[in-house]
């Protein structure tokens, strides 16, 4: 164990401690605008046990690869995957797409994809990185991919087409279930992008929502990406690929000199097993009821604050699907401005004239309370309202 001058050690966490201090943090309640959680209690704890371990050498730690499997059991079982399928963990919705689409392009030696005009912003820095092509469908009045204009898009040269199960702008659905019947009639590779919906659909069913269908009991569905640093309740940076064909994943594979695995598949080499054990922790100890009940919250403040606004006659882009809240403003830019000077952080679309909200576990409804006189006064100054 290597020993720590104490003097040294005091002064570096002082000046870390200042940096700290000029952040938002997530216990304030005071951002309401980030799709990520505030980890869990037991994601921390286990997060910090596992700091030092490498899954991208396997063998020098197999309990760590072990809790890996686990949790791919788990994501596997949420999302109704078949026995043929297999996980790969990623560091989150980016790194799950750009995955999904190598696959994509190796399988099919093709290169344009198909994707709604919601899609996350991740999908261009696959057509730079992989010199894909994008194809963008327009959205209905719903706000969800045209199933009608989509199918103009279809020819011979399409590698995939994406659906997005929870989008980040509003957390709309698609229609996966036509998505999955086209595309398994033309033989083109399905992405769901779940990396907010993932950990919500399923629970939203449970709970008598109605929401399409999203996952693997969808015959046409290739892939499906979910991330647990969202709404799985964990720490950065965690999400899993799921792939339906385990053989796949040898299309993104390339042997591993060096290190004890014989091949590697994926982008990362070297990752560390802290945010897995986290997410494993996690869903253990939530298990699915108690992801339930997180969901069934979060739908509570999100049906509360959706009443404060109206109260405050401003009104919403949409109902909410899931805890996505699109507030349509004149100057949405001007108020996240306004916001962020007096300590609230929400995030601006302009593309929709909106400012979004996303209500996360930790979000209560005395924050809402909080939240919407500050909101009202500044609405009132720009004049909103
Ligand atoms: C639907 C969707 N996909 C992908 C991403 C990218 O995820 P990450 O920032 O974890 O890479 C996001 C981020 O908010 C998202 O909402």
């Amino acid at each position: 164990m290597v020993s720590v001058d104490k003097k040294k050690r005091m002064k570096i966490f002082k000046e870390l401690e200042n940096f700290q201090q000029r952040d938002f943090c997530f216990s304030s309640g005071h951002i309401l605008g980030s799709m990520c959680a505030q980890p869990h209690p037991i994601a921390r704890e286990a997060y910090i046990q596992f700091l030092e371990t490498n899954l991208g050498d396997p063998e020098l730690c197999p309990g760590t690869k072990e809790i890996e499997s686990r949790f791919i059991a788990f994501i596997s079982k949420l999302l109704h995957a078949p026995k043929t399928s297999v996980g790969q963990i990623v560091s989150g919705g980016t790194e799950g797409n750009i995955t999904a689409m190598w696959i994509a392009k190796q399988l099919s030696g093709k290169k344009e994809v198909i994707l709604p005009e919601s899609a996350h912003f991740s999908f261009q820095k696959i057509a730079s990185l992989m010199n894909m092509k994008l194809i963008q469908v327009p959205l209905t009045n719903e706000y969800i991919m045209d199933i009608t204009e989509m199918k103009k898009k279809i020819h011979k040269g399409i590698a995939a087409v994406i659906g997005i199960a929870g989008s980040t702008e509003l957390g709309t659905i698609d229609p996966i279930p036509e998505l999955s019947d086209i595309c398994s009639d033309e033989h083109i590779f399905l992405h769901v992008d779940a990396a907010f919906g993932g950990f919500v659909i399923p629970f939203l069913k449970d709970l008598h929502y109605k929401v399409p269908e999203f996952d693997f009991t969808l015959k046409g569905v290739s892939t499906i990406s979910i991330d647990s640093h969202k709404m799985g309740y964990s720490a950065i940076p965690l999400g899993t690929l799921m792939i339906r064909q385990k053989h796949w994943l040898e299309s993104i594979s390339v042997e591993s000199p060096y290190i004890s695995s014989e091949k590697q598949a994926g982008i990362l080499g070297t990752r560390s097993g802290a945010p897995v054990a986290a997410a494993y922790a996690v869903a253990q100890y939530l298990g699915f009821e108690g992801y339930k009940k997180m969901v069934k919250s979060c739908m509570d403040v999100t049906s509360y604050t959706e009443k404060r606004l109206k109260e405050l006659e401003l009104s919403l882009v949409m109902k909410p699907t899931m805890n996505v809240l699109g507030v349509k403003l004149k100057k949405p830019g001007q108020i996240v401005k306004k916001l962020s000077e007096q300590g609230w952080r929400v995030n601006k679309v302009e593309r929709l004239s909106c400012i979004r909200l996303v209500l996360m576990p930790q979000i209560t409804k005395q924050i809402i309370d909080e939240f919407i006189p500050v909101l009202q006064k500044i609405c009132e100054e720009v004049g909103e309202l």
